[in-house]
């Protein structure tokens, strides 16, 4: 079940609220603490969905201002008025919390904790102390401060399934993303979900609509397979749009999600057993190698692994950057014998510089900053290695830039001088935000072809998918869904 929290902060605001989570929210939060001059009534008549009322003090993560007597009160209040849930803190004084749980009727009393600074390494003692008192469903949530912090949560809601008990359970924050995602997944009763950005009533609170829609929270199964991206910075990703609305199209049960990852060998070592596969990105492409079983020779050869794949009893790591590549460039005919360009020496250039030099075609870097860096993978390549100041145009086939120039905001950059582009020339730029960069324009222009960075993105996904699933990639819609995030709005 989704929950989605309405937070006010007006009564006005809170009504059209209430109407506008209708066809998202199968529960529906009401915040009072957050709500100026909330009339309860009211809005519990006018909720078109269970509701929980909640009333929460500052000590956990509320605005309610009170006494605690008066907080109290008003879930006593909510209790005569018919609610069907109250959500109370373990926190709350003795005498008080005893009084509602021992005159609670018939309405469902949600005991929570949560915890705003840390995830504790056992939270059984916690559960334990919970469990005993009369209430209907535990909550427990914490802050991760460590992606590993969200197995803690998963092995208490393991714990809550066998002992029969209705728990909610998962991590705030950003590395906390993925225990908000699956906690429906591995038995918990609920979790929340924002009406918008910017209306989140905890830390990390992702957006309803996204889980529903993107991560399908509620239809996950319990054979569904965790698959996502690791990273740091991981937020800003696309992976998680395009991989999962693969999975629904193809009919697979399974999820991807972001997971901010600072330790890959701590990570992977507790995560492994829940994973069905991995994206990996910037800065953990070397470090991902260390674990795995088998590599892919491609990837040995680029010293980079972007995709790491379950294989028998252990793990194989491939590059589909390098696959993805020579994908994007098929329909400009065979790379033998042609001379290509690369701008950059970073870890595209390296995998694009890979894969064209595996196809037999001659290749010279470029540098106008770092000669050093540069000198290296020339070396590394067996490639030539010339300033962009002495390119030639007459010698140049294909033109690939591997260097962030052009990217947005500065999109009136180019990495590659308009004058050196030529009629037949090949154009392929890595950037894809945005989608026409300003050297793909002036390669129009000047009548070369063009290879936009989304045939890139969209071919190296399009690889990680059929590498996991043995499904063919649905490549089309995979390209529709980056087209559309990708369009600038209006
Ligand atoms: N389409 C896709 O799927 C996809 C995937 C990955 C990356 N990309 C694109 O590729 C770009 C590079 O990614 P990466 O992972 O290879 O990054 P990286 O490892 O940081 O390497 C960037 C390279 O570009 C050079 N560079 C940076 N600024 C430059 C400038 N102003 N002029 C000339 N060279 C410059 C850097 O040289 P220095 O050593 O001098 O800094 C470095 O060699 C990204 O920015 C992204 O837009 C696209």
């Amino acid at each position: 079940m989704i929950c989605i929290p309405i937070v006010g902060p007006t009564m006005d605001r809170a009504r059209k609220d209430l109407d506008a989570c209708q066809q998202l929210a199968d529960i529906i939060e009401l915040r009072l603490d957050l709500i100026e001059n909330c009339d309860l009534p009211l809005l519990l008549k006018e909720a078109g969905k269970p509701c929980i009322v909640t009333n929460r003090c500052k000590m956990d993560g509320g605005q309610f201002a009170g006494t605690e007597e008066e907080r109290v009160d008003i879930l006593r209040q909510a209790i005569d008025l018919g609610a069907d849930y109250i959500d109370i803190e373990t926190s709350t004084p003795g005498p008080l919390l005893k009084s509602i749980l021992e005159n609670k009727g018939s309405v469902k009393v949600i005991l929570s904790h949560h915890d705003f600074t840390r995830t504790p390494d056992d939270l059984n003692p916690l559960y334990d102390l919970m469990s005993q008192l009369p209430a209907d469903i535990l909550k427990i949530i914490t802050y991760a401060t460590d992606i590993n912090d969200n197995l803690a949560l998963f092995r208490l809601l393991a714990r809550a399934k066998k002992d029969e008990k209705q728990m909610i359970a998962f991590c705030m924050g950003e590395k906390g993303e993925v225990s908000r995602i699956l906690t429906v997944q591995q038995g918990g009763w609920l979790t929340f979900g924002s009406l918008e950005t910017g209306k989140e009533s905890a830390p990390g609170q992702i957006p309803a609509k996204t889980l529903k829609h993107v991560y399908r929270v509620n239809d996950l199964k319990p054979e569904s397979k965790m698959y996502g991206v690791i990273g740091d910075p991981v937020s800003k990703s696309m992976g998680y749009l395009i991989h999962n609305k693969a999975f629904q199209e193809t009919g697979l049960p399974h999820v991807y999600v972001p997971l901010l990852v600072q330790n890959v060998s701590r990570f992977f070592s507790a995560f492994e057993p829940y994973l069905g596969g991995l994206s990996v990105t910037m800065p953990h492409k070397e470090a991902i190698m260390k674990p795995l079983s088998h590599i892919d020779p491609a990837a040995g050869r680029i010293g980079a692994v972007n995709t790491v794949v379950r294989n028998g009893n252990g793990w194989a790591g491939y590059n589909t950057d390098y696959s993805g590549a020579l994908k994007a460039l098929e329909p400009h005919g065979p790379l033998k014998d042609k001379n290509v360009l690369i701008i950059g020496a970073g870890g595209t250039a390296k995998a694009i510089g890979q894969s064209v030099v595996d196809e037999g075609a001659h290749l010279t870097l470029t540098y106008n900053r770092n000669k050093e860096k540069a000198q290296e993978l020339a070396d590394q390549l067996k490639a030539n290695l010339i300033s962009i100041r002495d390119v030639d145009q007459a010698t140049v086939d294909f033109v690939i830039n591997c260097s962030p120039v052009g990217m947005a905001p500065n999109t009136n950059d180019t990495p590659f001088p308009a004058r050196l582009l030529k009629p037949g020339m090949v154009v392929f730029d890595s950037v894809y935000n945005p989608m026409e960069t300003r050297l793909l324009k002036d390669a129009q222009a000047a009548g070369c072809a063009t290879v936009s960075g989304v045939e890139l993105f969209v071919h190296q996904a399009a690889g990680q998918f059929e590498l996991w699933t043995g499904k063919t990639a649905p490549i089309d819609l995979m390209r529709q869904v980056v087209e559309e995030k990708l369009s600038p709005k209006e």
